[in-house]
């Protein structure tokens, strides 16, 4: 039997004003769009939201403006079963909002202006000891001001929780203290950003992944997008895992899919490479529909697809 691990998110919630757009526009550029959406976002709330439909029983740390996007956005996550006790009101910044146009190949280009998630700060952390005891794995991105992201790495520690760091939106020199994870989980061109290094095709990809093992993490699980995954592990274990097929509508999140099922099959104790494998199609799915917390698969669409295709 299946059991469903405790999953506790420490990151940003954002409302998404979302376009889509025959092209991103060059600098100057004006493009007449379609479609417009204002829909729940933020890669912390994406992963919790992901991790809930996957099963695990969720917790988001968080804040969010005393605004009506903050108090859409906690209802939301709310509705979908996550524990918001420690999502706070701040007066003092707007909840976060990102601007992102999608093009007509489902690709998008995204602006984050972080509002009340840059006021998440390490003495909102500190306090949690109940939460941090009770998860089995704890999930990070870098939406936060980076001291607060440290005090969680270090609550984690203390209490033995798994760590899984998705390093988005990445950062240059950023210190090698934040790679001493269980597993983190860039995609190629943040993998290239952190490590000042270029990937792209197998043998680079890997070096990249070898690299950001360097710097301390266990393990490296690069999302390769329509190239599936690559997992490199400080035991020296090497796999890569080929996409699932799927009808691209919109990428928005499918990273945040991927960590989140990443966590949750990690939670349950599987063995890495099934994990990617489980992520690879969560984050599959979530292309297949337009936006982010309305794109996160549930257990049974997961199990649908990797039962429909082997790959
Ligand atoms: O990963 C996608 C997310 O990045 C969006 O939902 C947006 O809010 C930004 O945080």
């Amino acid at each position: 039997m299946e059991v469903n691990p405790n999953i506790l998110v420490v990151g940003s919630i954002n409302m998404d004003l979302l376009v889509r757009s025959p092209h991103i526009p060059s600098p100057g550029e004006t493009v007449s769009g379609s479609r417009f959406i204002t829909s729940p976002g933020g890669k912390g709330a994406n992963q919790a939201v992901a991790a809930a439909r996957l099963g695990a029983a969720c917790k988001m740390v968080a804040r969010v403006g005393k605004d009506a996007f903050g108090d859409t956005l906690t209802a939301n996550l709310r509705d979908e079963g996550i524990d918001c006790t420690d999502v706070i009101g701040t007066d003092d910044a707007p909840t976060g909002i990102a601007m992102i146009i999608v093009d007509a190949g489902g690709e998008n280009s995204i602006v984050v202006a972080g509002g009340a998630n840059r006021m998440l700060a390490p003495d909102d952390i500190f306090p949690l000891e109940d939460a941090f005891s009770a998860a089995e794995v704890v999930v990070l991105q870098l939406e936060l001001a980076l001291p607060t992201v440290r005090a969680a790495l270090d609550m984690s520690r203390r209490h033995g929780c798994r760590i899984v760091l998705d390093p988005a939106p990445a950062q240059r020199n950023l210190p090698d203290e934040l790679f001493k994870v269980d597993v983190v989980s860039p995609n190629v061109s943040e993998a290239e950003i952190l490590t000042n290094t270029r990937g792209g095709e197998e043998r680079i990809d890997k070096n990249v992944a070898m690299e950001l093992i360097a710097r301390g993490a266990k393990a490296a699980v690069l999302k390769l997008g329509s190239r599936g995954s690559l997992i490199v592990t400080s035991d020296s274990h090497f796999y890569t895992l080929r996409a699932y097929k799927v009808p691209v509508e919109d990428t928005t999140a499918a990273g945040d899919a991927f960590t989140a099922a990443l966590a949750v099959a990690i939670g349950r104790g599987e063995r890495l490479p099934d994990a990617a494998k489980f992520a690879n199609a969560a984050g599959a799915l979530a292309c297949t529909k337009i936006g982010a917390q309305n794109a996160m698969p549930t257990a049974d669409e997961v199990k649908m697809l990797m039962a429909d295709q082997q790959v």
